[in-house]
């Protein structure tokens, strides 16, 4: 019994000299003992983001008359420095520190600000003993640089743990390590970081920063103005379920309607139909059979634009459609082999020469009525068997693949088989594809691929600016396909050629990590100038730090996010900010979604 009560009990606080042993953690406290002369706004903003840090502060009101006694004998001091000095140089140097410092006394009395006696802690923590030693060096160089002495008081790590921790009394050791200072000074200290967002041109009002300013935003600030790191249109938005995600992506597209962009959206929630209907645009409805809508897989679009093809580079439309269909059916069928996708390429390629369609074909004049469907390569593949009579390793192959094309023309040809029949007329373009989110994963992952490649399609008009919004995007990496992964990672890296910015949304950043589609899925995140990071769970806030860089500090604020909270990450700026819609645009936004 006692075994087992001192084995869950935690393991208590050991302390020693210059640190002290904490759970499992080794922690050293430095006392900072002196300042520089002068500091600038959110000093210390870098030195609490470093990982492994944290930055205690204490400040505590004292009289007036503390400090002006503390100044009074310094100015004395100074005066007699003054007096006694010979070499002129040092003498002028004197001189000026003497009226700096009278000049700062008369600023206080004008501006009456508070005093305070100002304490700052640094406690810097690690696993392991070495790794404190290690980690404590590097914190002391970064303090020299920053005109900063700080060391831990000897055999009194005790007494500063205790007084940094606001259940205990006041410590001896307080009276020792104050500064005096004036509250504009002091709130210069803090590491607060004012920054915010207030772009010109077509903006969003997205939020409220953390000092409460508002946050304006340009999604395609590239077009009017350079800033670090914001080239491009592209956005992620990350966070659980009921984060609020979609609700700051639908304030986005609010954004872009009144701005009078295209939106191409991919909507898995049904989300959008009341908006695009009150605006006058399309919403397709995938996935409910062949009379609401249907996308050919088979179908070659164009994606390339003018130039590319007066380029001749119309061969490649015909290659990437190819490599389109493989990973099709690498979302279908996820342990399809290697011989049975290549066999699949070449009897698309028959299909195709059979309606005249070959490299040098003009898709820009073919209709969609002329592209083949899957019974038209099920019929092929038919056929091929029909001669193959002989039991050779390509009849088995073929055989193979039989087995696979043939369920697209019995229970799922109303998902895959038959022409394009949508037509969308409008600018605001949605794809409701709610209903195929139910169907079978590899269905699902395959139908939701075809939608995108659709969707991208019509996002290639540079004359107008296009912004294209898929939700739940992390279908599109599960199951480890890399060309599926490839795809939208192109997509990311050729947006801004385009005129559009695609607006990501995923509650899994775990789907964008495994070994086989971290490379894309990197790319996907290093192709956005922006991301909205709301609420994850701790797992999740791992996985995503493998994706971009991420603070401690931000770590933990992350895990803590509620609801429309999020970090903003816009170029090389980040901040925390609150998503704000009033009731009336919660309204307009729709009652669909909340998952
Ligand atoms: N910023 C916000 N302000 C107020 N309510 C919000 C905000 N964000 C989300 N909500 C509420 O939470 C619900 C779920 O949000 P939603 O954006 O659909 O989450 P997610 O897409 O992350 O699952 C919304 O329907 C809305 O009622
Ligand atoms: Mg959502």
């Amino acid at each position: 019994m006692s075994m087992l009560k001192s084995e869950i009990a935690p393991k208590g606080i050991e302390f020693n000299s210059a640190d002290f042993v904490i759970s499992d953690k080794y922690v050293t406290i430095l006392t900072v003992v002196s300042y520089p002369r002068s500091i600038y706004v959110g000093y210390l903003s870098n030195l609490s983001s470093m990982p492994g840090v944290k930055v205690v502060i204490k400040h505590i009101p004292v009289p007036f008359s503390m400090l002006s006694k503390m100044l009074n004998k310094q100015t004395a001091a100074l005066k007699v420095n003054y007096q006694d000095e010979k070499d002129v140089t040092i003498k002028e140097r004197i001189r000026q520190d003497y009226e700096s410092l009278e000049s700062f006394i008369q600023q206080l009395a004008a501006s009456q600000a508070r005093i305070f006696d100002f304490q700052l802690h640094v406690v810097v923590m690690a696993d392991t003993k070495e790794d404190l030693e290690l980690k404590k060096t590097n914190v002391k160089s970064y303090l020299d640089a920053m005109e900063l002495r700080a060391v831990p008081l000897r055999f009194e790590q005790e007494k500063v743990l205790k007084s940094i921790l606001p259940i205990f009394p006041k410590q001896d050791v307080e009276d020792r390590i104050g500064t005096i200072m004036p509250s504009p000074t002091m709130a210069a200290m803090y590491p607060y970081i004012f920054d915010s967002v207030k772009d010109p041109g077509n903006s969003v009002l997205f939020g409220v920063d953390f000092s409460g300013g508002v946050v304006l935003f340009n999604q395609f600030l590239y077009q009017i103005r350079k800033e670090h790191n914001r080239n491009n249109a592209n956005m992620v938005i990350l966070g659980t379920s009921g984060s609020g995600k979609s609700t700051a992506a639908k304030l986005m597209v609010r954004g872009a309607i009144r701005n009078g962009y295209q939106i191409v959206a991919i909507d898995p929630e049904d989300e959008l139909r009341e908006m695009a209907t009150a605006f006058g645009g399309d919403v397709i409805d995938l996935g409910k059979g062949g009379e609401f809508g249907m996308i050919n897989p088979f179908e070659i679009l164009l994606d390339a634009d003018e130039e590319e093809i007066a380029q001749g580079l119309g061969y490649t439309v015909l290659t990437k459609t190819l490599q389109f269909l493989k990973g099709f059916m690498k979302y279908y069928d996820p342990s399809i082999t290697e011989d049975v996708l290549n066999m699949f390429s070449e009897m698309v390629q028959e299909t195709y020469q059979r309606f005249g369609i070959d490299f040098n074909t003009d898709f820009s004049k073919f209709e969609s009525e002329k592209y083949p469907t899957f019974s038209d390569v099920y019929a092929t593949i038919k056929g091929k068997l029909v001669t193959m009579t002989d039991l050779t390793q390509e009849r088995d192959i073929m055989e193979r693949l039989e087995l696979k094309i043939r369920p697209f023309t019995k229970e799922l040809k109303f998902y895959f088989d038959g022409y394009t029949t949508i037509k969308p007329q409008s600018d605001f373009i949605v794809f409701n594809i709610k209903e195929l989110m139910n169907a079978d994963v590899n269905v699902r992952n395959a139908l939701f691929f075809n939608v995108l490649k659709y969707a991208w399609s019509l996002c290639l008009d540079t004359r107008v600016n296009t912004v294209m919004y898929v939700d739940e995007a992390h279908v599109l990496l599960s199951g480890g396909n890399v060309l599926g992964a490839d795809f939208l990672a192109q997509i990311q890296r050729r947006a801004r050629k385009y005129n559009t910015g695609n607006i990501i949304i995923t509650q899994q950043p775990s789907d964008f990590t495994p070994q086989e589609v971290i490379t894309q899925g990197k790319a996907i995140f290093d192709n956005s100038s922006y991301y909205l990071v709301m609420g994850l769970r701790k797992q999740a806030v791992e996985d995503l730090s493998l994706l971009i860089d991420l603070n401690d500090n931000e770590k933990d604020a992350i895990k803590r996010y509620s609801q429309g909270q999020g970090l903003f990450v816009c170029g090389s700026r980040r901040m925390q900010i609150d998503v704000v819609v009033t009731e009336s645009e919660l309204d307009s936004f729709g009652s669909g979604g909340g998952l």
